[in-house]
């Protein structure tokens, strides 16, 4: 049927039976969609139809109109049923013809291959239970100043607490003052207290630095500091916020816990904080048994340090705690020497490793 010519009902009823036709014939999904734009495409042969009713006389324009919208909508269905008929046969085919081995090895790639380092995975562990508890993370250099890693932390140059450090010194300057690889990461209170007022509630986790090597020492470890300070705090939120965390990253319920009388210059009074464990087999379980594991140090902060820092003792006052997260590594997850952690030894990163997309939550499980 010419496109000029006079509509006729004989002329639509074989235009609808050759489109039924291409659609009945078509083959395969592009042949199909290829019959719709011929048929129902913004050019095709249904709309051009539509498009030329205004030539016809008024009182033909309403039959002819309802005759091609039904050719249009029929010719749809058949498309649609088409379709169905046609994508089935397609799945058909690609179940057929495409096989999946399950025998052979898994594709392997960084996901797979990598793994997350225990002190990383702890140190991630350790900021989720803080964070959950209301801390913020705060950060020092790894080379730092006599003053801010002594002095400050009311440690005097004469002090024998120094010794006790045994730390890596930088050649003298000239004004004759030392820099230091920080021996621990309490001089970061100093520089936060500094930096802000109260209140504080900060953990600052990092390098150490100790010249000391064996199988629970190497020369460079990891520890996270705790530090509290406003105008109610006291010895028993210290106790409560050390307990709620041991109970989290131990992941047990009760964890037996005992607060042992000690010394730092930088608190009064001082305490070591031991975890009870029981030990089966080649195994230790933590929080219950009668033997005693050192985890941290911690105390009320010292009012010397609170005033180095141009805080008035008299006013605020709170509580400070560090842990070796090295060690709180080996008694989570069994390791038996520190400096195998440090020998960047692939085999054993793979044993003790954390795979990279098992992020430690509360909700989810910290070592899942
Ligand atoms: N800085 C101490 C150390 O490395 C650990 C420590 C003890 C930190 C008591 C504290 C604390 O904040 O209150 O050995």
């Amino acid at each position: 049927m010419g496109d000029e010519a006079i509509i006729s009902g004989s002329d639509l009823e074989q235009l609808e039976k050759s489109l039924l036709d291409s659609v009945q014939n078509a083959s395969d999904l592009s042949g199909l969609d290829e019959v719709r734009v011929s048929a129902l495409g913004k050019k095709g042969q249904v709309s051009r139809l539509l498009k030329r009713l205004g030539f016809l006389a008024a009182e033909d324009r309403k039959s002819f109109g309802q005759a091609i919208n039904g050719i249009k909508q029929r010719v749809g269905l058949a498309i649609g049923e088409r379709k169905k008929v046609l994508d089935q046969e397609a799945l058909d085919d690609r179940l057929a013809t495409e096989s999946a081995d399950v025998t052979l090895p898994v594709r392997s790639g960084p996901l797979l291959d990598g793994r997350v380092h225990p002190v990383s995975q702890v140190m991630d562990e350790i900021f989720e239970i803080f964070a959950d508890i209301g801390f913020s993370v705060a950060e020092g250099p790894d080379i730092e100043t006599d003053y801010y890693n002594f002095t400050a932390l009311n440690i005097p140059p004469e002090h024998p607490a120094r010794q006790e450090h045994d730390t890596f010194y930088f050649n003298e300057r000239d004004d004759g003052s030392r820099l230091v690889l920080r021996t621990h990461t309490s001089p970061v209170q100093i520089r936060t207290m500094l930096e802000k007022k109260p209140p504080v509630r900060i953990i600052a986790p990092g390098r150490v630095y100790r010249c000391d090597s064996d199988q629970t020492h190497t020369p460079m470890f990891h520890q996270v500091e705790g530090l509290v300070i406003d105008t109610g705090t006291h010895l028993g939120h210290l106790k409560w916020v050390l307990e709620e965390f041991c109970k989290a990253f131990f992941e047990v319920d009760e964890v037996k816990m005992r607060f042992r009388a000690s010394h730092f210059p930088f608190t009064e009074p001082s305490m070591e904080v031991d975890v009870g464990y029981a030990k089966e087999g080649d195994k230790i379980r933590i929080g219950e048994g009668d033997d005693w594991l050192e985890i941290l140090g911690c105390g009320m902060v010292h009012p010397n340090v609170l005033r180095n820092v141009n805080y008035d003792p008299s006013t605020v006052q709170g509580f400070a705690f560090g842990m070796g997260i090295d060690r709180l590594a080996m008694l989570k997850y069994g390791m038996p020497d520190l400096r195998a952690f440090f020998t960047a030894d692939l085999r054993w990163l793979k044993h003790y490793g954390f795979m990279p997309l098992d992020v430690p939550t509360l909700a989810g499980g910290l070592s899942a």
